[in-house]
């Protein structure tokens, strides 16, 4: 299998998808197909034989953490979990001391933090990749197995409707950094002081990304393509609990809600859910769901960044 090789993501951070232009971010999904499909049929390569990807993690998880283990050792590397508790990044010892130290022995970095100026820093230092595994601030990893996802099912995307419901938070902020590469028209739902940053929201508007905020999640599903929601209340933001829960109160996503949606219409999450808030149990197993697709492409697309940023050593 010859998996053809992005020259110009060599060495490069992935921070954001903004960082990425449109041809970048295509070819990450087209290289992300190659090998899923590569894999299912048995081919077994070993790009990243010897390779070491250190991963940082500040928060919890399981689809980033074991899809990014599971890509390095399917890709013939190998990839070593630190969470905060064994290294106490930037308590026990200070960011650019850490990344010094790292890029002596690996050949990547993926971090899950609470701040974006914390993966901004270790970037500045780190003079090998680092991959956001997830931020405060956006979670590109998950945009790029959601836009697998999407091609697999809808095929072409262009002018695809998707309607995000819920928070403006780092998945919303990263759905608009994919609304710039993709020509999808992107329908945000939220209540009132909690859209996404005008920071994220206006650089992707002038560059013609088609982004609408509306207050009613039921106007923001009639005719979409997609419906996607996520948790009110992301890691680090448990003390506002009950605020947020006044706050999204109406934005529950259940099954009737798609009958609002098109003919061809389906429900998305990227996991972990919180059932009874943003979305019911029944709306994550309805037939309509694809969210388990969208956990199975975090490990083909994460495949794709791994092996274009770290470089083939064969
Ligand atoms: N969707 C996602 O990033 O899942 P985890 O928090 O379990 O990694
Ligand atoms: N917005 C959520 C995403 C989890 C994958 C959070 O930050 O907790």
């Amino acid at each position: 299998m010859d998996v053809t090789s992005i020259d110009a993501l060599r060495g490069r951070d992935l921070l954001s998808l903004q960082a990425l232009n449109r041809e970048e971010f295509q070819q990450l999904l087209a290289c992300a197909l190659e090998l899923k499909r590569g894999w299912k049929d048995g081919f077994r390569p070993q790009p990243l034989k010897h390779k070491t990807l250190a991963m940082i993690f500040e928060k919890q998880s399981l689809r980033t953490r074991t899809t990014f283990d599971i890509a390095m050792y399917q890709l013939g590397g190998q990839a070593i979990l630190l969470n905060q508790d064994t290294i106490g990044l930037g308590v026990r010892e200070s960011l650019r001391d850490i990344a010094h130290n790292l890029d002596r022995w690996v050949e990547g970095i993926m971090a899950r933090t609470h701040s974006h100026d914390t993966l901004v820093e270790l970037a500045v230092h780190a003079t090998v990749p680092v991959i956001n595994g997830l931020s405060d601030l956006f979670h590109p990893c998950q945009l790029l197995a959601d836009h697998l996802t999407l091609r697999e099912v809808f095929g072409d995307v262009e002018g695809l409707r998707v309607a995000f419901v819920g928070d403006g938070n780092n998945v919303c902020h990263s759905h608009i950094n994919a609304a710039v590469h993709t020509g999808i028209s992107l329908t945000i739902a939220c209540p009132e002081g909690y859209e996404p940053e005008a920071d994220v929201l206006e650089p992707a508007r002038k560059k013609g990304a088609d982004i609408t905020i509306v207050r009613d999640p039921k106007a923001a599903c009639r005719g979409a393509d997609v419906l996607y929601t996520d948790v009110w209340i992301s890691m680090g933001q448990e003390q506002e609990t009950e605020k947020r829960r006044r706050a999204f109160s109406g934005y529950t996503v259940t099954p009737e809600w798609f009958d609002l949606l098109s003919d061809r219409g389906i429900f998305m999450h990227d996991l972990p859910a919180h059932y009874g808030e943003e979305c019911s149990e029944e709306a994550v197993y309805h037939p309509q769901s694809h969210v388990f697709d969208q956990a199975e492409n975090r490990l083909h697309a994460q495949k794709a960044v791994l092996l274009q940023l770290l470089g083939s050593s064969e």
